[in-house]
């Protein structure tokens, strides 16, 4: 068996001791990569400003060389906070109002994935396995097989996949189509998302194929596709969390400071808690708006429950993510403001990522985790608050029926985000669930997540591969 290539935008790098980033990607794929020995490729987070980048820096960590290039500040602006953030991302989570396309960015974004492959190609060997994650990088196969590259190739989507009308209307959505089937397995986290992208290729009609038609042998989950010229495979493959790992850590985390301090300040008010990037697609505003309107639609738990909102910023050099952070932090004040007493906040929003054992421990204190983005490729989140859930009094997921999560999740209180008013009822429901159905709905979603942790998405991509 050949060495495991990755190539990602990020690359999750150890620390000055050798501990791993939190995050279920990292500790999968590094897992991955300790066994067979490889390469983890991408960006090392610096921008050299106006000037060039140098040469690639390389770094090992046992069997793993994390081999990383820099980017200028021209490569962030067209290729990351360009046409990655600004076109790919709002269009992917169909937000065509959102998408800003401009040539100038869709020539920065084909540059940086030709630098990649310039990089990644003097490093490769002939049987060695490449793994390519997220939209950042979906041309990479393609410039790869052009400098000769025979390798297998897979590519994982961790964002959802449009409906073709949607996907259509990016002006060069061929190009990006075309660019997949260089690939030798598309991993997909849900069948929504694999049935949207067969369908724009089915739409797009390469003439004489049918591209894109499961055969009978195989499950509805996975399609053999005949595009462009290749045959190749796309599947779904719905990533997990390190489940148990993350259960135990909530476990122990009752005792840290963070969350002693935090049951401190609510006394016997009930805590329901989101987290997430401050992004559009997580929904935050429609959230605060729901959370509002419950609080005027059962005034009796008004002074009962908190809602804590962790939300650190994300792509602030993004037009978009500026204008939504202070569109958050005005409703939240306006919320607080109009509703809030003397001794009690209804909304606490925290600015800022929290580490990863008091994030486990403040899931854990909250009687409800709210989870309601507008789309999202899985929500990791979601996973998260129903692993670190106390098992004797477990508390309830509300959860998006538009996150992939919810394909999975079975136990969770599903709600319409876009619907202020069921959300509310879901909140109340969530609040007000016996403690027998908590337990019943919590033990189904936790089977699930133990069975299909992080380390089996990766073994099955890895295998199907
Ligand atoms: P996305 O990849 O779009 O950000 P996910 O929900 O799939 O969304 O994954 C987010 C990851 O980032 C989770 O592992 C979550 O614990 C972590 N995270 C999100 N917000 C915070 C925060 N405020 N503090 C610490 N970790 C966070
Ligand atoms: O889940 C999608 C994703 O883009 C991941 O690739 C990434 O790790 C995460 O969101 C955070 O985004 P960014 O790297 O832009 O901060």
């Amino acid at each position: 068996m050949g060495r495991l290539i990755v190539v990602s935008n990020r690359v999750p790098l150890p620390d000055k001791r050798g501990n791993l980033p939190a995050g279920g990607l990292a500790v999968a794929v590094h897992a991955a990569l300790q066994e067979r020995g490889g390469i983890w490729f991408g960006w090392s987070g610096k921008s050299v400003g106006s000037a060039e980048p140098g040469p690639v820096t390389t770094r090992d960590n046992g069997k793993i060389s994390y081999v990383l290039t820099d980017l200028s500040k021209r490569d962030m602006d067209e290729y990351y906070s360009g046409f990655a953030n600004r076109v790919l991302w709002p269009i992917f989570h169909c937000r065509l109002d959102l998408a800003e396309y401009a040539r100038r960015e869709k020539d920065g974004y084909f540059r940086v994935n030709r630098m990649f492959a310039d990089r990644l190609l003097p490093l490769l060997e002939p049987d060695d396995t490449i793994w390519i994650h997220d939209y950042h990088l979906i041309p990479l196969a393609e410039e790869l097989r052009r400098r000769g590259v025979k390798n297998r190739i897979g590519f994982f989507l961790h964002i959802p996949w449009p409906p073709a009308d949607i996907l259509f209307a990016m002006p060069i959505y061929d190009q990006i189509l075309r660019g997949l089937s260089s690939y030798d397995l598309i991993g997909f986290q849900t069948d929504h998302d694999l049935d949207n992208y067969v369908s724009c290729l089915i739409r797009e009609g390469e003439p004489g194929r049918a591209p894109g038609t499961p055969t009978a042998a195989e499950s509805p989950a996975a399609a053999t596709v005949e595009a462009y010229g290749r045959t190749f495979k796309a599947a779904t493959f719905a990533i997990g969390i390190e489940t148990a790992d993350f259960a135990a850590l909530a476990s122990r985390s009752k005792g840290t400071a963070t969350v002693r301090d935090m049951r401190a300040s609510m006394g016997q008010r009930d805590l329901i808690i989101g987290v997430d990037r401050l992004d559009y697609s997580k929904g935050i505003p429609e959230r605060i708006s729901a959370f509002e309107t419950f609080l005027h639609a059962y005034p009796e738990r008004q002074g009962k429950v908190t809602l804590l909102q962790v939300a650190p910023s994300s792509r602030s050099d993004v037009p978009e993510y500026q204008q939504m952070q202070q569109a958050v932090e005005a409703q939240c004040g306006h919320v607080n403001g109009t509703l809030g007493q003397i001794d009690w906040t209804p909304i606490r929003y925290v600015n800022r990522s929290v580490g990863r054992s008091s994030l486990a421990g403040l899931y854990r204190e909250a009687r409800v985790g709210l989870v309601t983005p507008l789309r999202d490729g899985m929500n990791l989140v979601a996973k998260e608050y129903v692993a670190a859930q106390d098992p004797d009094d477990p508390g309830v997921l509300v959860l998006s029926r538009f996150a992939g999560a919810a394909r999975e999740l079975k136990g969770a209180v599903l709600c319409n985000p876009h619907d202020s008013e069921q959300t509310a009822q879901a909140i109340e429901r969530a609040l007000s669930m016996s403690i027998e159905e908590r337990r019943e709905r919590w033990r189904r979603m936790m089977d699930y997540l133990l069975a299909h942790d992080v380390k089996q998405w990766c073994r099955d991509f890895l295998h199907a591969l």
